[in-house]
């Protein structure tokens, strides 16, 4: 969905398992913001720069693969924080390739400086591109990083 003159993107941010503890889950690598307070700073985010932003989370992976495919024809990106699926889910990444929904892959912990099984993602390579290791800004980063994505293809187009 193209952002022409009056028409605005729409974002989807989708949370996977265990995001839904922040604050209190593993404060040293995760920090003490809340997955509500990380909403509502990606939805003012979102009305400064004039994008819709709606959020979605759960710890089951087939409600993460039907949200992405309600996305289709309706959200203009993705901006997508799979937590352990990143890791594991063939069915998330092929979700994501299907629809071909611009997708950007944040993480709050740099998974490259942390075990090895972190250092594998599905989703990295069907996304354009990744950030991770920010905190909480990791998000702000990619949402920032997804509009100027759209706007470009969209003045490319
Ligand atoms: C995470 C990193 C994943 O390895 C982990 O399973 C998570 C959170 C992050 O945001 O740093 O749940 O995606």
């Amino acid at each position: 969905m193209n952002a022409e003159a009056g028409q605005s993107f729409s974002i989807l941010v989708l949370h996977g398992p265990n995001l839904n503890l922040l604050g209190l889950r593993e404060p040293d690598i995760y920090g003490r913001i809340t997955l509500e307070e990380i909403n509502a700073q990606l939805r003012s985010e979102g009305e400064v720069l004039g994008v819709n932003v709606s959020c979605f989370q759960s710890n089951h992976e087939g409600a993460l693969v039907d949200a992405i495919h309600a996305a289709w024809g309706k959200e203009s990106g993705i901006l997508i924080n799979a937590g352990a699926y990143t890791h594991t889910s063939v069915a998330i990444r092929d979700a994501l390739a299907g629809v071909a929904i611009p997708t950007v892959e944040v993480h709050l912990s740099n998974i490259y400086k942390r075990e090895d099984f972190r250092h594998h993602s599905y989703i990295a390579p069907i996304a354009i591109g990744q950030i991770s290791g920010f905190g909480a800004a990791s998000y702000r980063l990619g949402l920032i990083a997804l509009i100027h994505y759209l706007q470009q293809s969209d003045s490319n187009s």
